[in-house]
């Protein structure tokens, strides 16, 4: 409820007339700040990813600079800030790595400054859940303004997507198809405006994420970077976060149970990123909202997918938007009973239903129609067994349908190294049914769980024409990839989970149908070979110190969301004060 009286949180720090107010208000002052700005208007904070370390949050200043408009406008005084941004396409070991620290950074900055609110700029993969993250652990209003992806990516006449094009045209030069200087000639055409990755990879899987648990405003998700309507929408938004402030309207009133379900089925409509089922459990996490494995087949299995985008389908972000964004999908849905709560509340203050309800849809072959879907079944697989026993992910929207009931012989890395150094031997003894097994690429293993579970196919395979085969590993894979990949198995290899134990020749079980992912060896077996296992293994190796040790002492599994341990949950915004 709009109350322009309530006491601001910001005057804890600028509102008396004594000495601590002195001190807050007068260094402030050097920035040129008139007294006016203390006097009882909301503080927002502008938290920014912006770096030229992430290229695709580098055009973040003016986006930033579009959102203080706004709060001028609605009579609030922004303050910018940075926190730490981790840009997908640079950082190593991988920017899932640090995602947990870049949340950190965000909670206390939030909490340890003088700000009533918090607008959260984000794009790249891993900055969006950061933020989300962090804001939520804190529980003050905010609202979330992504960066916009990247115009089309163009070579030789045709769009080409954001690594999608690169898993395609890399595969193609190992098959022998062209030439390594016709692949690098992609390179420039592929990234060619600001902004996030332009197909329905993490970034914009994400985005639409966060507009369907309302944390921004409706079609912030699919507006092109370099397109004047996203400065519009960085505006808006500037000006909605100072009534959110005045209404009281906080995360935790937004980041409902009924909005986690109404992402998830939205997950499947739009063909998401795996990557989701991870940052989702982790958001939750911050709010306290219950949200397991299994709602994700209990609330998204048989969705169809209807936005025909890559890396499932044929369209980019771009398309997307032109065709209506996200918003007609949501009317799609909703017209079809698919969203499980249309009365979800917004960021705008209205409902999700409300929102969308005579959104248009100016094309039908980017947004289908649901008698006329990319895939009938889009809702993210997820498997059990004695080879996952707390869960794996698979992506059937982009498997390859006959692969989604397979038995095959394990062909096993026991890392990437490993991987690395025999995928290309030719003596390697493998065919199109094996399976491929990667261990030692989870949360622990990496650290990080980086996105290599991909993995390539074998390059004399690949010359015989095969294109795909069942992968099995305890990583990540990009949302911008492909194939009959299952990932997140939890527990990992490092954690001591049965992918530890699989061996060269045994024969595996997957059914996407009944979600079992099955090492064919005895009970037995199994536990005697978990035992040996675990008495082969060490502590953490003496090398490990700094951040590294923390993170891989407190990084939870795939299935928990990868955050720490010590992280989850809501801590709120007061301040802590110990007495000794
Ligand atoms: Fe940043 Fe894809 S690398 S969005």
């Amino acid at each position: 409820m709009t109350d322009q009286t309530r006491k601001l949180r910001s005057a804890e720090w600028f509102g008396s007339a004594d000495k601590n107010g002195f001190m807050y208000r007068s260094w402030m002052k050097n920035q040129g700040i008139p007294d006016h700005e203390f006097a009882g208007k909301p503080i927002i904070g502008i938290c920014n990813t912006w770096s030229e370390l992430t290229p695709c949050n580098a055009h973040f200043r003016k986006l930033a600079e579009h959102v203080k408009r706004g709060i001028y406008e609605a009579g609030g005084f922004p303050v910018e800030f940075p926190v730490f941004s981790n840009g997908e396409s640079n950082l190593r070991p991988t920017a899932m790595f640090t995602r947990n620290l870049a949340s950190m950074d965000v909670e206390e900055s939030i909490r340890g400054n003088p700000i009533d609110a918090v607008v959260l700029l984000a794009g790249c993969d891993k900055t969006t859940p950061a933020l989300l993250m962090g804001a939520a652990s804190c529980d003050v209003p905010a609202i979330l303004v992504t960066g916009g992806p990247m115009l089309n990516g163009k070579h030789e006449g045709h769009d080409i997507g954001s690594g999608t094009v690169v898993w395609q045209l890399s595969e193609a030069v190992k098959a022998g198809r062209i030439s390594l200087d016709e692949f690098m000639s992609a390179e420039a055409g592929m990234s060619r405006s600001a902004g996030t990755c332009n197909t329905m990879g993490t970034a914009s899987t994400m985005a639409c994420m966060a507009e369907a648990l309302g944390v921004t405003l409706p079609h912030n998700a699919a507006i092109p970077a370099v397109d004047a309507r996203r400065y519009v929408m960085a505006h808006l938004s500037g000006m909605r976060i100072v009534e959110m402030v005045w209404d009281d309207l906080r995360l935790s009133k937004l980041l409902t149970r009924a909005a986690f379900e109404n992402a998830i089925r939205v997950n499947a409509a739009i063909g998401g990123s795996t990557n989701a089922a991870i940052h989702l459990k982790a958001i939750a996490g911050r709010v306290g909202v219950p949200l397991e494995l299994d709602d994700w087949t209990r609330i998204g299995r048989h969705t169809p997918t209807l936005v025909d985008l890559q890396p499932s389908g044929r369209f980019l972000m771009e398309e997307f938007y032109y065709a209506g964004g996200l918003p007609a999908v949501l009317r799609r849905m909703g017209e079809a009973g698919l969203l499980p709560h249309p009365d979800a509340l917004t960021a705008n203050g209205k409902t999700l239903w409300d929102n969308v309800r005579a959104a248009p849809n100016y094309n039908d072959e980017v947004i289908r129609p649901l008698d006329n879907p990319l895939v009938a079944d889009g809702g993210l697989c997820v498997l059990r067994g004695n080879l996952a026993p707390n869960g794996a992910v698979l992506k059937p929207s982009a498997a390859t349908p006959e692969l989604l009931k397979h038995r095959g012989r394990a062909v096993v890395f026991e890392n990437l190294e490993d991987y690395k150094a025999r995928i290309a031997d030719p003596a390697l003894d493998v065919d199109a049914t094996s399976v491929l097994v990667m261990k030692n690429c989870g949360p622990k293993g990496y650290p990080g769980m980086a996105e290599v579970g991909n993995m390539g196919l074998p390059p004399k395979l690949l010359r015989e024409g095969v294109k795909d085969m069942v992968r099995i590993s305890d990583a990540r894979m990009s949302g911008t990839a492909y194939g009959t990949v299952v990932l997140h198995v939890a527990p990992e290899a490092r954690a001591g989970g049965p992918l530890a134990v699989v061996r060269d020749g045994d024969w595996i079980e997957l059914d996407c149908e009944t979600g079992r992912l099955h090492l064919d060896i005895t009970d037995a077996d199994m536990a005697a070979r978990l035992a040996q296992w675990k008495a082969a293994q060490q502590t953490l190796p003496a090398d490990t110190s700094g951040y590294r040790k923390l993170y891989v002492e407190h990084v939870l599994q795939a299935d928990e969301g990868c955050d720490f341990d010590f992280l989850v949950g809501c801590r709120g915004a007061e301040v802590p004060r110990h007495s000794h």
